[in-house]
């Protein structure tokens, strides 16, 4: 499964990189507005530093303006993915843009007929918002789980991308149901990490290596030893 990041900030974009933990990004208005920088040099920006699909939505209510935006997104760079709204305008909007051969990833997505009719439309990604499911005491993953179901009896190619994520256990959710990808926020990513017997257990092994003679403990091998032929060396 693919891991995405669910941010518009440079600064967690570059973090995660650097762990070589994310495949792509996802970003929506409300993201992108917490960041208080202009549209298009941000998302250029985010562009540059995250080499995957980078979604970014438009804000048009009808088919005419989501196109227009979308047509402009895709100009900035090959990684856009362009985001339209699960309404009657953003299907008509994401069936044109896709006989145009731009990617959509067709969002806020909450039943498992809406994402059908994403999938007819020709989307590229689906969104199913998991949280805000669970958040109204509905079954979140049970809605991946059909939509899973339905594009796997029909051979739908839409890549499932689990959004409205927060917490491990719904990206591990994800992944034995099959998803294509999750995208989370920084702070779930960074859940994911953590563990804490990798704590301790890091804690004791470098408490133990401390009781090594200093004399012993170089991490540098001795000239004899870093001198050895590539032949000799264990494959
Ligand atoms: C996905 O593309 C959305 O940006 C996002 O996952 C929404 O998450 P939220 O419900 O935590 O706002």
């Amino acid at each position: 499964m693919k891991i995405f990041l669910d941010s518009a900030n440079l600064a967690e974009l570059r973090e995660a990189v650097s762990w070589g933990a994310i495949d792509g990004v996802t970003t929506n208005p409300s993201l992108v507005a917490k960041e208080g920088k202009e549209f298009f040099p941000l998302l250029k920006e985010i562009c540059e530093t995250v080499d995957g699909p980078v979604s970014m939505e438009t804000v048009s209510r009808d088919a005419e303006g989501m196109v227009a935006e979308g047509v402009e997104f895709s100009k900035l760079h090959p990684n856009i993915i362009v985001k339209c709204p699960l309404t009657k305008e953003g299907l008509k909007a994401t069936r044109q843009l896709s006989q145009r051969k731009i990617r959509v990833n067709v969002t806020l997505c909450f039943s498992a007929s809406q994402a059908l009719l994403a999938a007819k439309a020709g989307a590229f990604f689906v969104s199913p918002f998991v949280g805000r499911l669970d958040d109204i005491s509905q079954d979140g993953m049970a809605l991946i789980a059909d939509i899973k179901t339905i594009y796997t009896n029909y051979g739908f190619t839409t890549q499932i991308l689990v959004a409205s994520v927060r917490h491990p256990l719904h990206v591990v959710a994800a992944a034995r149901l099959g998803a294509d990808i999750a995208t989370m926020p920084f702070s779930v990513l960074e859940a994911l990490v953590k563990h804490p017997l990798t704590d301790s257990g890091l804690e004791r092994f470098l408490k133990d290596w401390e009781k090594l003679p200093a004399s012993a403990k170089s991490t540098k091998p001795p000239a004899s030893l870093a001198a050895r032929p590539a032949a000799s060396r264990r494959p």
